[in-house]
């Protein structure tokens, strides 16, 4: 199974945005994970369309966005024409959750469900035709930094079995409190593509950080 890293740009230096994607854009990331923040869904506000037009200008990775924020399908269309490659929305903040996904893919993006730590995997199964991406929360949502949430294992082996069976292409991902010390666990449990923001931006070489979660053992 192949490896992906995509860093969270949530712990950047937003001050030195260019510079901090010109070195993750150089460095081993298969893409790069924008949080999206309504201060509604989760109790923080990140960052909206103009930063993410800026970072779409400088970057050259696919973007990864993630949507934590209140009826997402508003909104759709719009995060598609920023240069969004990957929208993923929350399962519990979406009313019709096959006509979201529908209208992600006719706006051109592949489609991802994300479930909070509380939510049971198997509410996706229903949707897995639809689903490109599932997005396992391995934290509460709303802020980088914390801790991984050691049942979120059991977790990702359940939905790596569910895709599995589905027989489709689905990606896993895995969200919150990755670093090099458990990323090998993550990706033995069934994640293709594990988001490190703390880990990555705290380190004092991001670039060798990305290298070392792909390459954990
Ligand atoms: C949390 C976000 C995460 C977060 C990950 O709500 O969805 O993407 O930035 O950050 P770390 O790797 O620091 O837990
Ligand atoms: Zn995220």
């Amino acid at each position: 199974m192949q490896r992906i890293v995509s860093p969270s740009m949530l712990s950047a230096d937003f001050g030195n945005l260019g510079h901090e994607i010109e070195i993750l854009d150089r460095s081993a990331a298969g893409m790069l994970h924008l949080d999206i923040m309504d201060g509604v869904f989760v109790p923080n506000i990140s960052f909206g369309f103009p930063v993410m037009n800026a970072i779409r200008r400088i970057a050259t990775k696919p973007l990864d966005v993630h949507l934590m924020i209140v009826e997402p399908e508003r909104y759709v269309g719009r995060f598609a024409e920023a240069g969004a490659d990957i929208i993923t929305v929350h399962y519990e903040a979406v009313a019709d959750l096959r006509e979201c996904l529908r209208s992600i893919h006719r706006a051109g993006a592949r489609a991802g469900v994300s479930i909070k730590p509380g939510t049971d995997a198997g509410v996706l199964r229903e949707y897995l035709d639809e689903i490109d991406l599932v997005l396992v929360m391995s934290v509460e949502p709303g802020f980088g930094g914390q801790g991984y949430i050691p049942s979120s294992t059991e977790k990702i082996r359940a939905v790596r079995r569910m895709v599995d069976e589905s027989g489709r292409n689905i990606l896993v991902e895995v969200d919150g409190g990755v670093t090099a010390e458990n990323a090998a666990m993550i990706y033995d449990a069934g994640a293709d593509i594990v988001v490190a923001g703390n880990a990555v931006f705290a380190s004092d070489d991001p670039a060798a950080m990305v290298e070392k979660i792909l390459n954990a053992r």
